[in-house]
């Protein structure tokens, strides 16, 4: 299967530190992937309402919901793009992931198996220098992924708080060059992990 990417980019901005430094790693993607970009906050997404439990989600016909559907349902790697906000994604980014809740239980649609198998990706941008403290934002990507049975690529981290500055960590740049090529193992959560 030929393999195309989408970029979901969760930003509160345009042309930040997190969407350069997720366009460096896809220089480097091979000719024949094919890339969708996507900003949430130009397509913003209504809040989600949990209708789960009282009546069924119905799969969305037009308006931004459907444009992030049918994009994330053609995509075979899903690369959420979100800076660190308060220590994990931000708020365009959650409520995007708040809609695959929805989106699990429209009937005939099998969102879960039709995600199962594909990878996910993470690109962050964060102003603190010590990496670790994006760990919940790297915890909610990975244990999402094992929940939905997909392939988890792992996290691209960058340093940098205006527009512009991961431009000058260098490490971050080079991490950027083979980071798409890595293994994607299938997400397993920690518990899981610790048991092998
Ligand atoms: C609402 C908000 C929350 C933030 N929270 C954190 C944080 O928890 N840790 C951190 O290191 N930087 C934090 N930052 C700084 C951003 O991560 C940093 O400016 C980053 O470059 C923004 O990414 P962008 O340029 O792609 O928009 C925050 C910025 C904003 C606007």
């Amino acid at each position: 299967m030929s393999r195309r990417y989408l970029f979901v980019l969760g930003s509160a901005r345009s042309d930040g530190n997190t969407e350069l430094l997720a366009r460096r790693a896809a220089e480097h993607l091979p000719g024949d992937v094919e890339q969708q970009w996507i900003s949430l906050a130009e397509h913003p997404l209504p809040d989600f309402a949990d209708l789960r439990h009282d009546s069924d989600h119905v799969r969305p016909a037009e308006g931004n919901v459907a444009l992030l559907l049918d994009a994330t349902l053609a995509a075979t790697d899903i690369v959420i793009a979100s800076p660190l906000y308060w220590y994990s994604v931000s708020a365009h980014t959650k409520r995007y992931l708040d809609h695959w809740s929805g989106w699990l239980r429209v009937p005939g649609l099998d969102f879960k198996k039709a995600m199962a198998g594909r990878t996910l990706w993470g690109v962050t941008a964060l102003a603190h220098q010590e990496q670790e403290v994006a760990e919940p934002l790297v915890g909610t990507l990975n244990n999402s992924a094992a929940y939905m049975g997909m392939r988890f690529g792992g996290v691209l981290l960058g340093n940098g708080s205006k527009p512009g500055d991961v431009l000058r960590d260098t490490e971050a740049l080079d991490r950027a060059r083979t980071f798409f090529g890595r293994e994607a193992p299938l997400a397993r959560f920690p518990y899981e992990t610790a048991l092998v």
